[in-house]
């Protein structure tokens, strides 16, 4: 059986890191309540205008291609989950395509919220496994920074910038992506959104004076939902293959608080130690968390590997696949 499996990944952190201490010079907050309530001690901030998500992820592209030696021309399928695309259109996958070489594939942006990596990859697993793409980079890339209002505590302390990356080959070694379980509901839209810009209210003097571009949360609301939504979904994607806790190498959870996610290892009876976190150096980076984590991990990932994601997001979206890593060391080389 053909399955869609990661034969690579790579990531791109902007230099300049935004600390608690930084922040709690902004904002009426301190290091103590961040660390305690959310779990992050700092965040990377893309500075230097005229810099989009794409500067980030053409140079996750750029690495991922250096590192498992593909020819750009050989890639026939991009996808950019983002919620900060650099425009409005042209899409930013097709940006970040154009700025890594690639010429031969179709590219395109998909929005799912901090969902957008899972959804992604989701989606090229579809066209990998029916043979209409062979080569496939998924990308998570966002500026947070850009819709982050730095005069409001309660949402500027949780966000970053970053990108990461995957190529997406066929298989049939038993690895790859086995199941997945992807939701949606539009009951989400009023807990977390960006009020203006798009056409319901597009951009005016009256909207930027009203701060109507940054993200608008309702923190606690959309707390609960994601606790119970990721554990229930990762248990239902775990339950229908035939597994428990102890075949679960590593869970890779969206990274939006610490609690969230203890909570979501807790019911599924995770270890901690088996649950890839790094929230406290990056916070929320929407759909780039995903990625990001498992090129923390890479060199600890083996061949075989059980392995759950689970994310939330705005919309509200969320979802859970199951995969087998595919390969020990850096990438799969073939
Ligand atoms: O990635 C997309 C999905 N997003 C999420 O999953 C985010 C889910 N939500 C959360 O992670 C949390 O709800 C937040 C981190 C956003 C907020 O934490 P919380 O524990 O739910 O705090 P809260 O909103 O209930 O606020 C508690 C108190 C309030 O003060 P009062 O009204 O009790 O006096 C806030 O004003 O904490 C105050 N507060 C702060 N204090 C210091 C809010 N933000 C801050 C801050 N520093 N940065």
């Amino acid at each position: 059986m053909i399955r869609a499996t990661i034969t690579g990944i790579a990531a791109e952190l902007p230099e300049y890191i935004l600390t608690n201490e930084e922040l709690s010079r902004m904002v009426d907050t301190s290091d103590e309540w961040i660390m305690t309530r959310i779990g992050i001690r700092e965040r990377r901030i893309l500075k230097g205008k005229g810099k989009g998500a794409s500067q980030l992820g053409a140079k996750a592209v750029s690495k991922l291609l250096e590192k498992t030696g593909t020819d750009p021309s050989k890639i026939d399928l991009v996808i950019c989950a983002t919620v900060t695309p650099d425009y409005q259109f042209p899409a930013t996958a097709n940006i970040i395509s154009h700025n890594s070489g690639i010429k031969n594939a179709f590219s395109y942006d998909l929005n799912a919220g901090c969902s957008g990596f899972l959804y992604a990859l989701a989606t090229a697993q579809q066209f990998i496994e029916t043979g209409k793409s062979h080569k496939a980079v998924i990308i998570g890339a966002e500026k947070m920074s850009s819709i982050v209002n730095y005069q409001d505590r309660a949402t500027c302390p949780i966000f970053g910038d970053a990108a990461g990356a995957v190529l997406l080959e066929p298989t049939n070694d038993n690895t790859g992506i086995i199941d997945s379980k992807l939701q949606s509901d539009g009951v989400g839209l009023p807990h977390l959104h960006q009020k203006a810009g798009g056409s319901v209210n597009p951009s005016s003097h009256q909207t930027v004076e009203a701060r109507e571009h940054f993200i608008y949360q309702e923190g606690q609301a959309v707390f609960k939902w994601a606790v119970s939504k990721m554990a229930d979904v990762s248990l239902e994607v775990m339950n229908r293959n035939g597994l428990d806790h102890n075949d679960i190498a590593w869970l890779v959870p969206h990274q939006a608080n610490m609690r969230i996610i203890e909570a979501v290892a807790k019911r599924m009876k995770l270890d901690k130690n088996k649950v890839m976190l790094n929230i406290e150096k990056y916070g929320n980076t929407t759909a780039a968390t995903l990625p990001l984590c498992i090129w923390e991990w890479k060199e600890r990932l083996k061949k075989g590997d059980n392995i759950i994601l689970t994310t939330f997001g705005a919309g509200f979206t969320w979802g859970a696949m199951y995969l087998k890593w595919g390969y020990n060391g850096i990438h799969r080389a073939d």
